[in-house]
């Protein structure tokens, strides 16, 4: 088992959602596990007034609500209350940093990592107020959550800023989706396996659809959501980021520098979506009352907090190519929403179709061959081929050859926070976003910002619980393609 290196792992933002739910799990389970090493603390701060007590309770509270009786445990527990300090810590308002130096004083041989789960315009004064207080030593390390700004210019004035105070090496930013099993999983499928690879091309791939689609709504959420809205918040990071592990070139190793090069030049391939080639190759959606699972759910403009004019998007579908010779000319599909029919998140090859038939195909027209790469709820890799049906005829129909990873490994599966937490105490870069990534993810996303801004008409309605608007149909339909759905 490999442990890491003494470490304060500072987190801000300790009684928000995302440390609650997932970053004080995450550290509890490998704490449990053994890998946080001896001499690890948790120093936890946040802006509320609370005592140490108090934000113990909380968080047991949390824990016992998202940990399995086996794995929390009143042993357990006290262990992991030894490494937990709480201070409380006020961006706006510096008095806490004193504090905060105090704890750290004499441990600058450690590795510091200083967390960020507050919202993004917090980042700046945070990193200020540590380099104020001189806490920013040689083995610092700062996590940054998305969103990363707005736009490209507000991710580069906060990541300037963030700059000037910490080196490039030592900021990770966080795309949660790069840390899932399933993901590291796309790797293992291209690079781990000669099969794919000399038909993963244009010669052979007839469109590639990437949709992560969600049923849930905004969540509690609503007051972020509505000024961010699904390019924003799920197409400018998880979902290009799926498009570069699918469409990237072999990189030369699994280090940081090589694989982010290699996804770095897929963002920079992609073909930019301006005017009215934006409008023509996008769709936005906003979902209307309906219902989820049987379950009647508002429309986003009930939500609590959503203005009731809203325009913001709670759905995108778009239709991108690469501008290289191995992908150019095949269309690459994009979706996302939420408050859709299922919970599926997804990527399909369909492959060209055999170029002359001499077979009768009984169900449907002759389909050809298909892959799906299955990321969740279930975790497994699908292939559609054709086969002779049973019987004196030579007919064909479709089926599937079918691997799921859950039975096949039957193993726990980490959340990807869990990975992400021990990537950066052990200083592993590869699975987080390089500066320049960012920026070429918003150079692309931001023409399509701008061109929804002009245009006149607002995102198109959908009843909750379907797969979005007609127009997302109507996308693939023009090139005779159509989504993947299975349900
Ligand atoms: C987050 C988005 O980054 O990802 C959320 O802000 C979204 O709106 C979530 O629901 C989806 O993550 P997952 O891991 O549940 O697919």
């Amino acid at each position: 088992m490999e442990t890491v290196e003494p470490f304060d792992l500072i987190l801000f933002g300790a009684t928000g959602d995302l440390s609650m739910r997932k970053l004080l799990p995450a550290l509890y389970r490998r704490h449990r596990s053994g890998q946080l090493g001896p001499d690890g603390r948790i120093i936890a701060t946040a802006r509320s007034q609370m005592s140490a007590e108090e934000f113990l309770s909380r968080a047991e509270a949390s824990l016992v609500e998202r940990l399995t009786p086996e794995e929390f445990t009143a042993e357990g527990w006290a262990g992991f209350v030894q490494r937990l300090v709480f201070i409380s810590v006020d961006a706006e308002a510096p008095r806490g940093f004193q504090d905060l130096a105090d704890c750290l004083a004499d441990r600058e041989d450690r590795v510091r990592v200083f967390y960020l789960a507050v919202a993004p315009g917090h980042f700046v004064a945070i990193c200020e107020h540590l380099a104020a207080h001189q806490l920013v030593s040689a083995r610092s390390r700062v996590v940054l959550e998305k969103p990363l700004g707005h736009d490209l210019a507000s991710a580069q004035a906060i990541s300037e800023r963030i700059g000037a105070i910490f080196p490039e090496e030592a900021i990770y930013r966080i795309d949660h989706y790069l840390g899932k099993e399933t993901v590291q999983n796309l790797m293992a499928l291209r690079f781990g396996n000669m099969l794919f690879e000399p038909l993963w091309r244009r010669d052979w791939v007839r469109d590639v659809q990437i949709s992560v689609a969600e049923q849930v709504g905004v969540d509690g959420r609503a007051g972020f959501y509505d000024r961010t809205g699904a390019l924003r918040d799920m197409v400018q990071n998880h979902l290009l980021q799926l498009l570069c592990i699918i469409a990237m070139e072999p990189p030369t190793s699994l280090e940081a520098g090589a694989v982010r090069d290699e996804k770095l030049k897929v963002l920079r391939a992609l073909t930019r979506l301006e005017g009215k080639d934006a409008m023509r190759n996008t769709v936005r959606g906003q979902y209307r009352a309906g219902a989820i699972a049987g379950q009647p759910v508002p429309g986003y403009l009930q939500e609590d907090g959503v203005a009731p004019d809203s325009r913001t998007e709670t759905f995108v579908a778009l239709r991108t190519e690469l501008s290289n010779w191995r992908w150019a000319g095949v269309p690459f599909y994009l979706r996302t929403g939420k408050r859709l029919q299922d919970r599926a998140a997804e990527i399909i090859i369909n492959f060209r179709d055999v170029p002359h038939s001499i077979f009768h195909v009984v169900y449907g027209a002759g389909q050809p061959n298909r892959l799906v790469i299955k990321l969740q709820p279930d975790e497994g890799v699908r292939m559609h081929m054709m086969a002779k049906s049973p019987g004196d005829r030579m007919e064909l129909r479709p089926v599937s050859l079918n691997l799921d990873f859950a039975e096949a490994f039957q193993q726990h599966q980490a959340d990807a926070y869990e990975r992400l937490l021990m990537d950066v105490l052990r200083g592993r870069l590869t699975l987080f976003m390089r500066r320049d990534e960012l920026y070429a993810a918003w150079n692309w996303i931001e023409p399509i910002l701008q061109a929804w801004d002009e245009a006149a008409d607002p995102p198109k309605p959908y009843v909750a619980g379907t797969w979005g608007p007609a127009a997302s149909s109507a996308l693939l339909g023009r090139e005779d393609a159509s989504w993947h759905e299975e349900s």
